[in-house]
């Protein structure tokens, strides 16, 4: 190879590479020459760099944390993928997260499956219908419910430790609360604001001791709390099989945190400061009507076309 390379430059006919003293000999050589002290460099940096790595302190507490479980209800509607992002971008700011995103409906829409990929959460994405009992009354309706009881019946089966959330889609979270809740043991409770005339909805802690519940329709509820305020330990979870949560609206929060009997109010921690900072928000979007067709005829060839097949309608 040496010598054909040389020959090639040098036009010195068959024999040129056999030590003939000329200049492009020793440019070949150099060539090579600083080839190995760059290959060799290369090399002695990377072996250094593998050192360096495998030295480097072992971040023991970051990567050991506790997992959280979030469970997302979420359904079919106009402002469905909007509330997906804002929700998604929140939780990116959590590490060992699993976003559990269950929707009520029969079948999965590959328009979610799509956003949650470019969110990046790491995620399940499952269905959960509302039975169609309820589906059908006139009355108020046990929102998010089987969409909850599927991941709780995911956590049984998959997870070993950590702690679940219940996560409306609509609501707002500081990213603090998550770092707050990942080390429950039982069961933990904290204030939720935008909730009913009271403003927010509050345990209630004299003396550092849950005394009671402050929220503006207790309604004969022995935990008056909302979804966003509470979080449970998934062994202890595990450790009540029965643990659910009933189709029964208003009492959704109150019946599953009954259901996690024995539970003793001393054994509830008190996260945000002893509940004395909110945060996280029972915030609700405006509804909005569902995209009107799109004129096919008119707009053809144009990025409407790409765009109407984003739009969520009911
Ligand atoms: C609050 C509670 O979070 C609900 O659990 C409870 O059912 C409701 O109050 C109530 O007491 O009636 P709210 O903000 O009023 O919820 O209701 P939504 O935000 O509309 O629904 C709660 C969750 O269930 C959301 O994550 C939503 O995406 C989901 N949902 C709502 C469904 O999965 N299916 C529906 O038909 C409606
Ligand atoms: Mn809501």
């Amino acid at each position: 190879m040496k010598s054909n390379y040389i020959n090639l430059n040098t036009h010195s006919g068959i024999n040129g590479a056999s030590g003939n003293n000329n200049g492009k000999m020793s440019l070949g050589k150099s060539i090579k020459m600083y080839l190995t002290i760059f290959i060799a460099t290369t090399c002695i940096y990377m072996v250094l760099y593998q050192y360096h790595i495998s030295r480097e302190p072992f971040a023991a507490g970051e990567s050991v944390k506790p997992p959280l479980y979030i469970i997302t209800p979420t359904y079919r509607r106009p402002e469905q993928l909007a509330e997906l992002t804002r929700l998604g971008y929140t939780l990116k700011h959590v590490v060992n997260l699993l976003w559990l995103v269950i929707e009520d409906a029969n079948k999965t829409n590959p328009l979610v499956a799509h956003t949650l990929d470019r969110i990046g959460v790491p995620y399940e994405y499952m269905v959960a219908p509302m039975p169609e009992k309820y589906k059908q009354t006139k009355r108020a309706k046990p929102r998010g419910v089987s969409n909850r009881n599927k991941g709780l019946e995911y956590l049984r089966l998959h997870a070993t430790e950590g702690v679940l959330y219940f996560a409306d889609d609509d609501n707002t979270y500081d990213i603090s609360i998550f770092e707050q809740m990942r080390y429950v043991s039982k069961v933990a409770m904290w204030p939720v604001g935008l909730v009913t005339k009271t403003g927010v909805s509050s345990p209630i802690i004299q003396e550092g001791k849950l005394v009671g519940f402050y929220d503006g329709w207790i309604g004969g509820r022995k935990y008056p709390v909302d979804m966003a305020g509470f979080a449970v330990s998934v062994k202890f979870l595990k450790e009540r099989p029965k643990a659910q949560m009933p189709f029964k609206p208003g009492y959704e929060e109150d019946g599953f945190l009954r259901s996690l009997a024995p539970l003793a109010n001393t054994e509830i921690e008190l996260l945000a400061d002893e509940c004395r900072d909110v945060l996280t928000w029972h915030t609700q979007t405006k509804k909005n009507a569902p995209a009107q067709a799109l004129n096919r005829t008119r707009y053809k060839n144009t990025n409407l076309e790409y765009i109407d097949k984003l739009l969520v309608r009911p």
